[in-house]
């Protein structure tokens, strides 16, 4: 029997998701119109062996319990929600909830950080796991840009056995283009190891007073557990060549979605509603007009309505919005019961990854750039915005509930 651990984090994290995750949890974004954790449990449930997944984060049950009630009816697999009681970081929620993850003494669990998106390649990541009996921690890694790697976790293997040598996270200088892809499968023995690092922290917990700590329980996966069992014959990493990306910024929203999108072909009705350029998911609930032009890679959520002569490309369209006749959104996500006015034209700019360098990912960039303007990036609709009629909207991001009177370029409309 295996189980698995999907890490979320909490409403403090997410931050650079934002306005996206101020109405919705960034775990419950809808990428190619699945909540973003969706993507993982649906991986976790095609393993028949995989009996329980258990989701660890700090967001408050009541934000969780209909996705997680929805989720068991579909997979019917145990799907529970843990909730931390303080945010714990990436190892400390694991090892609160160890006897939870220990119950029924699984062979091992899979561990997938809540924000990645790929496609999961979960029983090469096991059979990859068994065959090496000393292993404790398999990790699924991907090559970086030489540049870029120093913004994930690094690692040295050693060609013949795999085994990882030397671990930093986020090293200050290159150490490594193998980096870390966040998706995991643990040996329960790693609670030892785990108990070791606990036992570390708390003692420089005590012996500093408690300060330079935020809890006594807090603990890094990555610097406390993964970076000692470097050269120990305990760790592993298995390398992928697939896509790979992670969704922190909003940017990274429509990115995810183009590749979502790729991966599972959503099907067509058999008399698409309108002219349709594949990939696009369509809600079966949203009404569209036949003149209308969507694609490629659209996500359109329930209850919207796309009127006469709309054109949409690249973009995300939450539930119950409405695009009103005539009107462009392009590289956007347009927030739940916004409204786009007819003829007008909602644009973003794409921030994917360079395509002319190989193993590329997307460049997260912070919202401002160094002379205090705003980056180029999706422009975002944040939920129940109105744009009024023949408005243009290019490269901005408007808070929720704004009404808008005019036409704004590079802006955030507050
Ligand atoms: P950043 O660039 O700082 O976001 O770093 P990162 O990509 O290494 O991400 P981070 O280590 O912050 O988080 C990795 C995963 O763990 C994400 O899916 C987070 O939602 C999740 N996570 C982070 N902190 C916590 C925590 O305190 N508790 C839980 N349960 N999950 C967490």
């Amino acid at each position: 029997m295996l189980k698995a651990v999907i890490l979320i984090g909490g409403p403090q994290k997410g931050t650079r998701f934002r306005p996206l995750s101020l109405d919705t949890p960034k775990p419950l974004f809808p990428i190619a119109g699945l909540p973003l954790i969706q993507h993982h449990i649906a991986a976790c449930a095609k393993l028949q062996e995989c009996k329980e997944i258990l989701i660890i984060g700090s967001y408050t049950t009541t934000q969780l319990a209909q996705f997680v009630n929805d989720m068991q009816k579909e997979y019917h697999v145990i799907i529970r929600y843990l909730q931390e009681f303080t945010p714990l970081g990436t190892g400390g929620g694991l090892y609160h909830f160890r006897d939870q993850i220990r119950a029924g003494n699984p062979s091992a669990f899979f561990l997938l950080n809540g924000d990645v998106c790929a496609a999961f390649p979960l029983k090469e990541l096991w059979t990859f796991h068994e065959e090496r009996p000393s292993a404790l921690v398999t990790i699924m890694g991907t090559e970086a840009t030489r540049q870029q790697s120093i913004y994930y976790g690094c690692m040295v293997r050693e060609a013949s056995t795999k085994a990882v040598t030397h671990y930093v996270e986020k090293p200050n200088t290159y150490v490594s283009t193998l980096i870390n892809c966040g998706v995991y499968v643990c040996s329960l023995q790693v609670f030892q190891t785990m108990a070791e690092a606990f036992q570390r922290k708390q003692d420089g917990f005590y012996s500093a007073n408690g300060q330079n700590s935020p809890h006594p329980g807090y603990m890094s996966w990555e610097q406390d557990v993964l970076a000692p069992l470097a050269g120990t014959n305990k760790l592993y990493a298995m390398q992928v060549t697939n896509w790979w990306s992670q969704v922190k910024t909003a940017g990274s929203a429509i990115y995810a979605n183009r590749h979502y999108l790729e991966l599972h072909r959503p099907k067509q009705p058999a008399t698409p509603p309108c002219h349709i350029l594949p990939d696009v998911f369509l809600h079966p609930t949203a009404t569209v007009d036949s003149t209308a032009v969507i694609g490629p890679n659209v996500s359109i959520g329930a209850g919207v309505t796309i009127k006469a002569g709309v054109r949409i490309k690249e973009s995300i369209v939450l539930n119950n919005a409405t695009i009103h006749e005539h009107a462009l959104v392009m590289y956007s996500v347009v927030g739940q019961d916004a409204s786009v006015g007819e003829w007008s034209r909602v644009e973003g700019t794409p921030s994917d990854p360079d395509p002319n360098k190989p193993f590329a990912k997307m460049d997260n960039q912070p919202l401002f750039n160094s002379d205090g303007r705003l980056n180029p990036s999706i422009t975002i609709l944040g939920a129940g915005v109105v744009v009024p009629a023949e408005t243009i909207l290019l490269n901005s991001i408007v808070l929720p509930h704004k009404h808008l009177t005019r036409s704004f370029k590079h802006e955030i409309i507050l």
